[in-house]
């Protein structure tokens, strides 16, 4: 994915942003493109807009670009945009979390009334599964346990880890579970289903809600609207 696609798709979903809004600010490099234009667009036009960070560094960016934030705890979220590892062309149905951020962004963006996805065009795929890694936020408490729950699903669990090969650990305390092992995805609502009845899986990057549209940036500045 290059910048220049990934501003393309970040500053055509900042245009979408109307003045009072409640705006959930996903994570990941094309939403930095997306919370960079919002933060001109409410300094150059006085818009007045209160962000929903969907973690700790988005949080930080936000502020850094003296966006007002706060949770999504109040009053329904306008809208939200985020990034997205895998969508899904026929059916806008995404993975998530290659950035460790999915319980938070599952979080904001059921809470949102549209919901926008940010991406380049190597994110879109015919079927779920095919960048073969589905991430799943676990209980740090019996992660081992979990993972052999999700092993025995055929979900070939990997814990997470930092370049110092300590586990990496999510924004809420909990390990992440790369799951390599499920191939090509067909039934995401069952697969989804079977992970959440472990006990310690906190949640899938199975974003599985309805999307309002995905802006595919490219190269040359233009968008595709999905
Ligand atoms: C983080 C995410 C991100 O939205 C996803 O990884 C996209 O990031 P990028 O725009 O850097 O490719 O799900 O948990």
């Amino acid at each position: 994915m290059t910048e220049p696609a990934k501003r393309a798709a970040g500053r055509a979903a900042a245009t979408l942003v109307q003045d009072g809004m409640l705006v959930g600010l996903g994570s990941g490099s094309t939403m930095r493109h997306a919370i960079t234009a919002l933060a001109h667009r409410v300094h150059s036009e006085g818009l007045r807009i209160v962000g929903i960070p969907t973690s700790t560094e988005t949080e930080a960016l936000a502020l850094t670009h003296g966006i007002t934030v706060a949770e999504p705890d109040a009053t329904p979220v306008d809208l939200v945009m985020d990034g997205a590892d895998e969508i899904e062309t026929g059916t806008l149905r995404l993975v998530k979390g290659f950035g460790g951020a999915l319980l938070r962004e599952k979080i904001v963006a059921q809470s949102g009334r549209r919901f926008v996805v940010v991406a380049d065009a190597s994110k879109l795929v015919a079927r779920l599964g095919q960048r073969g890694r589905l991430p799943v936020e676990v209980d740090r408490f019996g992660q081992a346990a979990s993972a052999r729950r999700i092993a025995e699903l055929g979900g070939a669990p990997a814990l997470r880890c930092d370049a110092d090969g300590t586990p990496f650990e999510t924004d809420g305390g909990h390990f992440i579970l790369d799951c390599m092992g499920f191939g090509l995805i067909r039934d995401p609502f069952t697969l989804d289903r079977q992970l959440r009845a472990i006990a310690g899986v906190i949640e899938t990057g199975l974003f599985l809600l309805p999307v309002e549209q995905v802006l595919i940036g490219t190269d040359d500045g233009t968008v595709r609207v999905l």
